[in-house]
């Protein structure tokens, strides 16, 4: 069954075709990182314009390269920036109106989980999924692929977050999380000290805000002593070093817990930020082969894992009505559509 999938939840316009949930056909991702890096973040209404402009021309470069037809269509619904979730749910629904498909929304978390199953043909559920990106952190048991429940992640910021905050803090531009972890490489992590947050009575919960809150007060520490010669008077190297390390020990450290506590032997990262070689390191030193991380290219947004995760939730009977709507937030347990 090959599925035509749409993800336009922030700022990657991507289009897929996947076959029976493990086998990419297309994968078309374009990135909209050079328009919002004048602004330091997203810019929703650029966003969604960018994601009309894109969404057909890519849609076409993915139909020419793939024999064979489509079945059915998908695309995510929730969670992720309204104007740009509309923009391909609704694109979904004309090409699934017009060749009278099948529409199936999918959450967005529920497509990260998914692009292990593109990396790795034999894994399956049950696993602990560590969901970690730019706007989203958490740690997801997931019992079957379409049954999910929350065991724990972030209070406030995302992890990834977390990274592009302290890049900008730090001068290194949007979004900035590759570009803090290359300037922390040569660092000593030691040499700072920042703040890893544990929430009484929630142990697989994280804080990010905390670690954020103590670097900008670092710089403008530096700032008011220094003026415009602030950034020689830190080790900027050992300042990205020591904030990296903080926000890494708070994922590993709650995500092996998580794992040893609810008895997984498989456990899933996936999301943007499963790209930082620290975390994945540090994952694979105490996880050992308990831990899978997909490819870089199935970590950062796009619609192959949008395209897997529809075909099991086809398999579990989802079925959207023309008037699907999409949703800035939704909890990843509940299906998005009834059957
Ligand atoms: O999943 P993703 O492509 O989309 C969003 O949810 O936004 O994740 C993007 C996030 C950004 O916050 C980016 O800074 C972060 O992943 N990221 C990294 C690295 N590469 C990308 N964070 C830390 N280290 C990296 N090497």
């Amino acid at each position: 069954m090959n599925i035509l999938a749409f993800e336009t939840s922030c700022d990657e316009t991507s289009v897929a075709i996947v076959r029976d949930g493990r086998e990419l056909l297309a994968n078309e991702v374009l990135s909209q990182n050079d328009l919002h890096a004048l602004y330091g973040g997203v810019v929703p209404e650029i966003a969604s314009r960018s994601h009309l402009e894109a969404i057909a021309p890519l849609t076409a470069k993915a139909l020419s390269g793939v024999p064979g037809g489509i079945d059915a269509v998908a695309a995510t619904a929730a969670p992720g920036l309204i104007g740009a979730l509309l923009v391909g749910l609704n694109f979904a629904k004309g090409y699934a109106m017009a060749k009278n498909l099948p529409l199936i929304p999918v959450h967005h978390i529920r497509g990260h989980i998914a692009a292990i199953y593109l990396a790795e043909p034999e894994i399956k559920p049950p696993f602990l999924a560590a969901i970690v990106s730019g706007g989203n952190t958490q740690f997801i048991e997931v019992l079957d692929y379409t049954d999910m429940r929350v065991a724990g992640g972030t209070r406030d910021d995302a992890a990834g977050e977390a990274f592009d905050k302290g890049a900008r803090l730090l001068g290194l531009g949007y979004p900035g999380g590759a570009a803090l972890s290359r300037l922390a490489e040569p660092g000593d992590d030691a040499k700072y000290r920042f703040p890893v947050a544990d929430i009484e009575g929630a142990p697989f919960d994280t804080s990010f805000s905390g670690v954020k809150t103590a670097l900008r007060n670092l710089v403008h520490h530096a700032k008011q002593l220094y003026g415009d010669d602030w950034a020689e008077s830190l080790d900027l190297p050992s300042v990205a070093a020591s904030y990296q390390k903080a926000i890494i020990s708070a994922l590993s450290g709650k995500l092996c817990a998580a794992a040893d506590a609810l008895g997984y032997d498989t456990v899933v990262l996936a999301g943007g930020v499963a790209a930082n070689r620290r975390l994945c390191t540090e994952l694979r030193s105490k996880l050992g082969n308990r831990i899978h991380i997909p490819p870089v290219f199935l970590c950062g947004d796009n619609a192959a894992m949008i395209a897997s995760q529809a075909f099991y939730e086809f398999l579990k009977g989802a079925r959207a009505p023309l008037s699907q709507n999409a949703y800035a937030t939704f909890d990843v347990a509940i299906p998005l559509c009834q059957s």
